[in-house]
């Protein structure tokens, strides 16, 4: 700090960046400026133009960067630090309880948009299973103005970030459901999941899903997603594969003839999920890689 009460932008900076490498926060470079520009409300192009300019941020806003980028440094996710995690065009609200939206996933709903847009129903319809935070359910509806979407999670407080997001994102043309995918496949009293999806049933044109496929196993490496993503939204069975098994045994009932469903999965997935669709019944199943140049996706036809 110096004798008017301000700290220098760069020297905060320096200072911040250190802290999170300490920590061990894999670009510590970039989340430091994210913390800077979050604290002054500025973009991060912003602050490397004030860094380079000497400018300079209040004893308060340094102190506040500053107890930010402690929690950083104990690997607290930068998202739930902003609370908020860009995805596509949206700027989406999350926090505990809620998985944080990945680029990767961005790609995976770009096969979704295009084969939504491609639909020649004036009014197309899409499903997004296991939404979390409403994502990808969300970038369908704003990237294909015609469509309408539904949703559909399991988590409560997952659906309690949804709910947030589809208000300020769903433009009224996004229906949110709570419920567990598996009651779609039991016999018995309908549930409010099961009544809510009933008149869905063989129209939907697109039925699309990032669910949990970690296998129980496979704990991740990164603090961040081990400690706090919630367990329920990583883990996916002993082969990570259950939610799958499910979806493509449910989805052949609400996808169209000639619809499409679009999956995201880990990188050494794609063929055991291409084979299990294919003894589903789907056609022409195909994987596809995201923007690094991995199979994350798989795509089969109704
Ligand atoms: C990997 S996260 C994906 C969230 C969001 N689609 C995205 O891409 O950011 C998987 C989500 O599936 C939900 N989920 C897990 N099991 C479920 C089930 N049986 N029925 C419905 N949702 C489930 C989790 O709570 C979690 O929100």
């Amino acid at each position: 700090m110096n004798a008017e009460g301000t700290d220098d932008m760069g020297a905060l900076l320096a200072e911040i960046r250190e802290m999170l490498e300490a920590g061990g926060v894999e670009d510590p470079a970039t989340d430091a400026e994210l913390i800077a520009g979050h604290v002054l409300g500025v973009s991060r192009g912003r602050v490397q133009a004030l860094a380079i300019l000497g400018g300079a941020l209040s004893e308060e806003q340094a102190a506040t960067a500053r107890e930010l980028a402690e929690e950083r440094a104990r690997r607290v996710p930068l998202q739930h630090l902003t609370g908020r995690a860009p995805f596509r065009s949206l700027e989406l609200s999350v926090g505990p309880g809620v998985f944080v939206p990945r680029p990767e996933t961005e790609s995976v709903a770009q096969l979704a948009i295009d084969a939504l847009q491609a639909v020649p129903d004036p009014e197309p319809l899409a499903v997004d299973l296991c939404t979390g935070s409403g994502a990808i359910a969300l970038a369908l509806a704003r990237e294909v103005p015609s469509a309408r979407v539904w949703a559909v999670e399991k988590s409560r407080e997952a659906h309690a970030w949804a709910t947030r997001n589809v208000a300020e994102w769903g433009d009224g043309r996004v229906g949110l459901l709570l419920g567990d995918l598996s009651e779609l496949e039991a016999e018995g009293v309908p549930t409010p999941l099961v009544r809510g999806l009933a008149p869905l049933r063989g129209r939907v044109h697109v039925l699309v899903s990032n669910p949990p496929y970690v296998p129980n196993e496979m704990v991740p490496r990164d603090a961040e997603v081990r400690d706090h993503d919630p367990a329920l939204a990583l883990y996916g069975g002993a082969d990570g594969l259950d939610l799958v098994r499910i979806i493509s045994r449910v989805a052949r009932e609400f996808v169209v003839p000639g619809g499409l469903l679009v999956l995201e999965h880990a990188e050494v997935q794609g063929r055991a999920i291409r084979e299990l669709l294919v003894a589903d019944g789907w056609r022409a199943p195909a994987t596809h890689r995201d923007l690094t140049g991995r199979d994350r996706a798989t795509t089969a036809l109704r």
